[in-house]
C-alpha cells in the first residue's frame, strides 16, 4: 500500500503506546514519524527508544518548553512544514497531551484526515457536567482531538458511549488497549523481573510503588503537604520515581527537604517502561495520579490508590480494584486498607488491540 501516514507523538506515555505498533504499521505503511520533543530528559525519552526498540524519528521538533502556549506553537509550526512536504494521506495520534492535540489541529487546518487512539476518554471535570471550560489540560486535548478527527479508536466500551453522547462525525471504533496488549507480550517474554526489586533493596509485596505527577496535585503546596502527611503514616516502604515537574514544585513549596527526610520515603529519578512494569508488578499496592499506571495496576491486579478528584478510568473504581482518594489524608489511609475485590472484569480488551489498530489504520488509508 503505498500511503503515507504522519505520526506525532512526544510524551513517556506515548512512546511507550507507539511502541507496541510501528512495526505492525511500518509493513503496509510508509509512517513518517514525528517527535514533538515535549519531554526531553534523558530519563523521560531516550531511555524508551532504546528500551523498546523505538525507531529513530524523521523529525524531532525539540519543543519542550515549559510554556504550553510556547510548546503548541513550536509543535504546530513545526508539524505544519512537515505536512506540506510530505503531504500525508493522514495524520495518527495518541492520547491526550499538547503533543496530541497540536497535531490533530494542525492536520485539521491543512484538510489532512486525523485518526486517533485512545479516544473518548473523559474525566467529565466541567464537560458536560457544568459548562466548559474543562480544568484538567488533558481533558480539553481530548475533547477538541475528537471532534477534530475522522478515525476515533477507543480503548474502553465506556469510550464508545462518551463519544456517542457527543454527536461525533468521525467514525467510531473499539480497539482494546494497546498498552494492555505490549504488557501482555512483555510478561510473556519473562521481561517482568523479581530482580529488579534488588536494585532498590526491596522485596516482593512488601512496598508501595508511587507515582505523582499531575498538575492537580503538584501546583497545590496544600495538597502535596497532605500527601507527604499520608506518606508519613504508611506501614511499608515507599518507592517515588519522581517527575521532573515533581521535584521543582516540591522545592518552590520547600516540601522537598521534608519529602526527602521520611525514612520509608525512597525518592529515585524517573524510571524506564520496563522497571516500571516490574516495580509496579510485584508491588504491594500502587499509589499514583498516572492514568497510565492506574490502567497498568490493574492488569497486573495490584490494587490501587488513585491521587485525583476524577478520572477517565472510573471503571476501575467501580471495579473496587481502585479507591480515588483525593489528597485527603483519612481517606488515602483509609483506601490503605481496603481489601482486595474477588472479580477482576475484562476492561480493556482481548490482547488484541494492536492488530484492530493497524487494521482500522490500513482500511482508512485504502
Ligand atoms: C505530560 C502530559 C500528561 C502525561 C505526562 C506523562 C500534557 C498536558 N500532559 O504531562 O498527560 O500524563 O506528560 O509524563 O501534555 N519537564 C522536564 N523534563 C522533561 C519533561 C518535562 O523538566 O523531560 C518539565 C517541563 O519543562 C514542565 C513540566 O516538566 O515544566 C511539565 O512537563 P509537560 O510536558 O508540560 O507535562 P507533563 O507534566 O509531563
Amino acid at each position: 500500500m503505498n500511503r503515507t501516514l504522519l505520526t506525532v507523538i512526544g510524551t513517556r506515555p506515548q512512546y511507550v503506546k507507539y511502541a507496541s505498533l510501528h512495526k505492525e504499521v511500518r509493513k503496509d505503511i510508509n509512517e513518517i514519524f514525528v517527535d514533538t520533543g515535549q519531554h526531553y530528559d534523558q530519563n523521560m525519552s531516550e531511555v524508551f527508544y532504546s528500551e523498546l526498540g523505538i525507531p529513530i524519528p524523521d523529525y524531532n521538533l525539540s519543543a519542550g518548553d515549559k510554556d504550553p502556549f510556547v510548546q503548541f506553537s513550536q509543535m504546530m509550526i513545526g508539524i505544519n512544514e512537515i505536512i506540506k512536504e510530505s503531504k500525508p494521506d493522514a495524520l495518527f495520534c495518541l492520547g491526550d497531551t499538547n503533543s496530541t492535540l497540536a497535531a490533530a489541529l494542525t492536520a485539521a487546518k491543512n484538510q489532512v484526515p486525523v485518526i486517533h487512539l485512545e479516544a473518548g476518554e473523559r474525566n467529565f471535570d466541567n464537560y458536560l457536567v457544568k459548562v466548559l471550560p474543562c480544568t484538567i489540560p488533558e481533558e480539553s486535548n481530548r475533547v477538541a482531538t475528537d471532534h477534530l478527527s475522522s478515525v476515533l479508536l477507543c480503548a474502553s466500551k465506556r469510550a464508545l458511549g462518551n463519544l456517542e453522547n457527543e454527536s461525533i462525525s468521525g467514525k467510531i471504533e473499539y480497539t482494546g488497549d494497546i498498552m494492555y496488549d505490549l504488557f501482555l507480550g512483555k510478561k510473556e517474554q519473562g521481561l517482568i523481573d523479581k530482580n529488579v526489586l534488588n536494585n532498590y533493596d526491596l522485596t516482593e509485596k512488601n512496598y508501595y510503588f508511587c507515582t505523582i505527577h499531575r498538575a492537580i496535585n503538584t501546583d497545590s503546596r496544600e495538597r502535596m503537604s497532605s500527601i507527604l502527611e499520608a506518606f508519613s503514616e504508611f506501614d511499608k516502604q515507599i518507592l517515588f520515581p519522581i517527575h521532573p515537574r515533581t521535584r521543582k514544585r516540591l522545592q518552590d513549596f520547600d516540601l522537598w527537604g521534608l519529602f526527602e527526610k521520611l525514612p520509608h520515603l525512597k525518592l529515585v529519578e524517573p524510571v524506564s517502561y520496563l522497571e516500571s512494569l516490574s516495580l509496579g508488578f510485584y508491588s504491594r499496592k500502587i499509589i499514583t495520579d498516572s492514568g497510565g499506571l492506574f490502567r497498568e495496576s490493574y492488569y497486573y491486579s495490584v490494587p490501587s490508590l488513585y491521587i485525583d478528584d476524577t478520572t477517565a478510568w472510573i471503571d476501575i473504581v467501580k471495579s473496587g480494584w481502585g479507591v480515588m482518594t483525593g489528597s485527603n489524608v483519612e481517606t488515602i489511609l483509609e483506601a490503605l486498607k481496603k481489601k482486595t475485590p474477588e472479580k477482576h472484569p475484562d476492561l480493556f480488551g482481548d490482547g488484541t488491540a494492536v492488530e484492530k489498530t493497524v487494521e482500522s489504520i490500513k482500511q482508512f488509508l485504502s
